[in-house]
């Protein structure tokens, strides 16, 4: 079948049809992911922290984000990619936002790029659609600008509300393919979706979203420690690699691996 398309998208909330995207970074992930039928697969810059080793996205390169993009493109064929646009790799202005969208698609071969913020960046999402270039936006929670906005928490709460509702429509105006909304009140993100014409995907923002999107080693249990009140873990894929590697070194350390069958003659 072929490529998953902008349009498909828009097709799916005119039908009321619900998706769902996960990020991936590297060719496992991507690979089973497109073999989910997941339709859209972001290489995000949450890679700073489940890849990278970072806190934070904050340290994440345009050189970090190809590498994985091409990582990602070469080992998919049928799910749609989209490539963050890292931190200090677009705000300075619409040139320099087309520049490293220009790198992460010739290059990296994704074919839409993500960036934070919302009428703030409406210039942005303006020169790069002209250009022909996909743009899913990303306001509420934006990462990038924890610093700013005081840590990890819940965007367009009561007044919050309204500037929510401008981001969205600005972002939308601007010519924004998709909008994701992270951390915002249900009800917040249920109006939005409702007012806007392209399709939301919530991460934190209730199930009245046209779509999801989850950090897949948070979804599937791979990272340790304490993980956001909106992942579900869906599986212990950090137990079940721990059992791995600590059976392999037990037969090492005793010798029952290798066996016959693992050696040759
Ligand atoms: O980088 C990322 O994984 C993201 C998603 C959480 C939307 O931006
Ligand atoms: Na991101």
């Amino acid at each position: 079948t072929a490529r998953v398309r902008v349009h498909h998208l828009q097709q799916a909330k005119e039908r009321g049809e619900k998706w769902a995207m996960l990020t991936a970074y590297d060719t496992y992930a991507a690979a089973v992911f497109e073999e989910a039928g997941i339709p859209v697969l972001l290489v995000g810059d949450s890679a700073g922290n489940v890849v990278l080793g970072h806190t934070s996205t904050v340290p994440v390169t345009v050189e970090d984000l190809l590498l994985m993009t091409k990582a990602v493109t070469r080992s998919t064929k049928r799910s749609l990619i989209v490539a963050d646009l890292p931190f200090g790799s677009y705000e300075s202005g619409p040139q320099q936002a087309f520049d490293t969208a220009v790198r992460l698609m010739k290059e990296g071969g994704a074919q839409a790029v993500k960036l934070e913020g919302g009428v703030r960046v409406a210039p942005q999402i303006r020169l790069l659609t002209e250009a022909g270039i996909p743009v899913m936006a990303h306001i509420g929670f934006t990462p990038q600008s924890e610093h700013a906005l005081g840590g990890f928490r819940v965007q367009g709460r009561g007044a919050g509300a309204e500037q929510l509702l401008a981001d969205a429509h600005a972002v939308q105006d601007a010519g924004a393919f998709a909008v994701v909304m992270e951390m915002v009140p249900a009800e917040v993100a249920g109006q939005v979706t409702k007012e806007l014409s392209i399709p939301t995907i919530g991460i934190g923002a209730g199930p009245d979203c046209d779509a999801q999107v989850l950090v897949w080693p948070d979804m599937a249990g791979m990272t340790s420690g304490r993980v956001p009140k909106f992942v579900k873990k869906y599986a212990d894929l950090r137990g079940e690699l721990l059992r791995a590697a600590q059976e392999y070194a037990a037969e090492v350390r005793e010798g029952s691996f290798p066996g016959p069958e693992h050696s040759f003659e």
